[in-house]
């Protein structure tokens, strides 16, 4: 399929996401193989906050389907602290621009994520945050302009869920490297939660060497299966190994 060259994310030949699907996408790998509407749920009747992370903001796609799900959700007051990263902040007239195929089904959602970014002052590196109310809650939308190591790093608290897409590894090794992964298990709560759609052997080793317990389950499109990983209690590790998989 030709892919419309505002989906190709120049620095990597790759494209942001899949073009039809892209949605459904995120909401099967990264949502629900997280369970997050469970968990936010769970977190408002505790009066916690919950904490996502993810790395590669890109377009914000996965960011918009949360919104979007969350809003058709009833009775919940959550506040969610999103922060992500991104190496090369989209414009906003080309995240819009990215985005405007989905309009169609949560255009007020793709509204609400849009003028919280344009909000952030992308050109200066570092930390920017600007909230996100919706009908439901408040999300937090933590963006680090810059690397993904140094923002999982400088994150003041560990994160309930990790939400990892920066691109293939084939494409982009670099988001996927052993030091990187060993910082996601170091800033995950325990039982806290990290989905991907690769299931590579190495991204399989080195989140299992960083504490989580890993299960490949059915994938979505073109994709056989995806990950999903949940960390285990500190001193359960010797029970992991890259090959604890199982399928669904
Ligand atoms: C597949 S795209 C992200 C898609 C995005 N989650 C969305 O839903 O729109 C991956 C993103 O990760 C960014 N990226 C790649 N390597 C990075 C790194 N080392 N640090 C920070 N961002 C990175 C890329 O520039 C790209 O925007």
């Amino acid at each position: 399929m030709q892919i419309p060259p505002y989906l190709l994310n120049e620095h990597y030949n790759d494209r942001y996401f899949d073009v039809v699907d892209a949605f459904e996408e995120a909401r099967h790998i990264h949502l629900s193989g997280s369970r997050v509407e469970e968990r936010v749920r769970e977190a408002c009747r505790n009066g916690e906050e919950f904490r996502i992370g993810e790395t590669g903001f890109g377009a914000g796609r996965v960011l918009a389907a949360l919104i979007d799900t969350l809003e058709a959700c009833e009775n919940l007051n959550y506040k969610i602290h999103y922060s992500s990263v991104e190496l090369y902040p989209l414009s906003i007239e080309r995240m819009k621009c990215v985005l405007e195929g989905f309009r169609d089904r949560a255009d007020s959602h793709i509204q609400k994520m849009c003028e919280a970014y344009s909000r952030l002052d992308i050109s200066k590196p570092g930390w920017h945050q600007a909230a996100i109310k919706a009908k439901s809650g408040i999300i937090e939308l933590r963006l680090f302009a810059g690397e993904a190591l140094d923002m999982i790093l400088s994150l003041d608290a560990p994160c309930d869920a990790w939400f990892l897409d920066g691109h293939g590894p084939k494409k982009n090794p670099d988001i996927w490297r052993t030091e990187l992964l060993s910082a996601i298990g170091a800033k995950t709560v325990s039982g806290g939660t990290v989905t991907t759609y690769t299931v590579a052997g190495h991204v399989r080793r080195d989140l299992a060497a960083a504490g989580f317990s890993l299960e490949k389950v059915c994938g979505f499109g073109g994709k056989k299966e995806v990950l999903r990983g949940e960390k285990l209690a500190a001193g359960s590790e010797d029970r992991i190994t890259a090959d604890s998989t199982t399928h669904r």
